[in-house]
């Protein structure tokens, strides 16, 4: 059942083409140029009208609402709030009949974001769910919803389901945008011309980093302390590459945006610190510059993940990760792949039991 795979988190990482192309199917009709969602589509006044929008999650769908607000505040512009879902539920939050709440969750069982759910629910807000599992309770709770096609997943890391969840959060934000007038029609053309490259986009990097990140992670197996730095929508996927790589391997890592290193993390740089940064050429490229180059200064072990052909970061890093081109917006989904890769070596390695790590379930149904 693990496919001549190891591991079902290692099968699950290489399903990602086909996981990100199932959750499109039907929905992105490029030729066309439509994207098909009913559930957006038979409450788009509900999403038009919006004061705004608030997503709930926890721990890595968190992670992809974090890139969903960048993704629908750019696209469709629309204001958006990221909450822990065990915050929201606690802390008397403001909630009226004008907001839209959407919960991303992979079981679509998770206690605390089914609790926030009621509260929004309560309160009036138009309740919208993300989630994997059919049927799952978040599921049968929601007003309306867009199901991630991942199939099913049996690690405990997530990581097909967060490509996926990205790939609905963007059809989301393209969709609401084209709708509201603020895409207009030729760059919404070309944004999902490049999403449906994206499965392909994602399996040159499978291919293409798959051996080269297995002799990186040979070198990290008796570090204690990882940093993961991104900007922009790449922040969240740094945020996701350091969760990926203490839920696993159990080494410690930290997750930021890179410029945030120097109001305080900076003072860990040393030769002994590991730094994955992730580097793209489009979003903030001169400043992740600037940020290596401090880096470097202090004698930090660079791990860059870089668009190919990249001169300037690549100079500087001790290891080089190359992924393809994208516009922005695409970039977690094409970088979080090695960050996968990455996590998910260095736990083998460690002689970790990568699909069941200690003190983790799959589905959080207690509080
Ligand atoms: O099923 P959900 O998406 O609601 O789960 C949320 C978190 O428990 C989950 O993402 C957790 O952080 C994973 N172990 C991350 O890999």
């Amino acid at each position: 059942e693990k496919g001549g795979y190891e591991h079902f988190m290692l099968k699950e990482i290489f399903e990602q083409p086909k996981s990100i192309h199932d959750t499109m199917r039907g929905r992105l009709l490029v030729d066309e140029g439509v994207i098909k969602m009913a559930g957006i589509w038979d409450h788009l006044e509900r999403f038009k009208n919006a004061n705004r929008i608030i997503i709930i999650a926890c721990g890595t769908s968190w992670h992809a609402g974090l890139i969903g607000e960048y993704l629908i505040e750019e696209y469709a512009r629309i204001p958006v709030e990221v909450e822990y879902a065990s915050e929201f539920r606690y802390r008397n939050p403001i909630i009226t009949d004008k907001d839209v709440v959407i919960a991303i969750s992979q079981s679509g069982e998770t206690a605390d974001t089914m609790a926030a759910l009621k509260l929004a629910k309560e309160k009036g807000a138009f309740i919208y769910g993300i989630c994997n599992v059919v049927d799952s309770s978040i599921a049968r709770i929601t007003d309306a919803g867009s199901y991630t096609h991942a199939g099913p997943e049996i690690g405990v890391a997530s990581t097909k389901a967060f490509t996926a969840q990205l790939t609905i959060l963007t059809l989301i934000a393209f969709k609401l945008g084209k709708h509201n007038g603020n895409l207009g029609n030729a760059e919404f053309m070309s944004l999902i011309a490049e999403l449906d490259a994206i499965p392909k986009r994602v399996e040159e990097v499978l291919s293409s980093t798959h051996e080269q990140i297995q002799q990186i992670a040979k070198d990290f197996i008796s570090t204690t302390n990882f940093l993961y730095l991104g900007r922009g929508y790449n922040y969240p996927a740094a945020l996701e590459g350091a969760l990926k790589l203490k839920e696993i391997s159990y080494i410690h890592a930290e997750g930021y945006p890179a410029a945030e290193m120097k109001h305080g993390p900076i003072a860990l740089i040393d030769e002994n610190m590991p730094i994955v940064i992730i580097a793209p050429k489009k979003g903030h490229y001169d400043k992740i510059v600037s940020n290596v180059q401090e880096i470097k200064a202090r004698k930090g072990k660079i791990i860059a993940v870089v668009n190919k052909g990249d001169r300037q970061v690549s100079e500087m890093a001790d290891y080089v990760i190359e992924i393809p081109e994208t516009s922005e917006c695409f970039s977690p989904i094409v970088a979080s792949v090695p960050l996968q890769l990455l996590a998910y070596y260095i736990a083998v390695y460690r002689g970790a039991n990568v699909d069941q790590p200690r003190n983790l379930a799959k589905s959080v149904t207690v509080e």
